[in-house]
């Protein structure tokens, strides 16, 4: 009996193991195929978001606010959560492939903002664009405004 317990625990504890090792997190670059990937837009761009490491500049949760020193964004990253707000969605798909090469300055006599938007034409698919363009409109937060929601 108690031998029978020892086995079914060993087995399940292999199977969990082998289950780990076949769904690695996704490393950076490698995309989806279409049978395994989220079938709604939003959760899709929320992988495309995490894939390309919009977060190191604007947060997990695209508040933003890591130091852009003489930016003229309030010296920050800017937020994304709000872009539902400015921008129609062919505009930021546009935004998003273009970039921004050169951050205005805050103080125009002061030193170059160290970070910039990168451009994203060369690596992403079009439809990761347009998955990220829905992800970012749905951080819009609900307090901000009714229009939206
Ligand atoms: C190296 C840092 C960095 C990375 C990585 C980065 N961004 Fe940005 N992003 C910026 C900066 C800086 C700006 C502000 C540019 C400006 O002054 O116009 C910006 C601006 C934006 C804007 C416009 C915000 C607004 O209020 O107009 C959007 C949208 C955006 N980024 C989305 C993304 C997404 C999505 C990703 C990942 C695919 C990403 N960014 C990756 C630094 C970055």
């Amino acid at each position: 009996m108690k031998r029978a317990l020892v086995v079914v625990l060993l087995v399940a504890g292999v199977g969990v193991v082998v289950a780990r090792i076949q769904t690695p997190p996704l490393p950076n670059g490698v995309r989806l195929t279409a049978g395994d990937a989220p079938s709604n837009a939003v959760e899709r761009g929320r992988l495309v978001y995490r894939r390309y490491g919009c977060a190191t500049c604007h947060g997990v949760d695209g508040k933003g606010g890591f130091p852009n020193q003489n930016a003229e964004t309030d010296g920050k990253v800017p937020a994304v959560i709000y872009v539902a707000e400015g921008y129609t969605d062919r505009e930021l798909r546009q935004r998003l492939l273009d970039g921004t090469p050169t951050v205005g300055k805050a103080d125009a006599k002061g030193p170059r903002p160290p970070y910039r938007m990168p451009g994203w034409r060369a690596q992403m698919t079009d439809r990761e664009v347009d998955d990220l363009v829905q992800y970012l409109k749905s951080l819009y937060p609900k307090s901000a405004g009714e229009k939206w929601r």
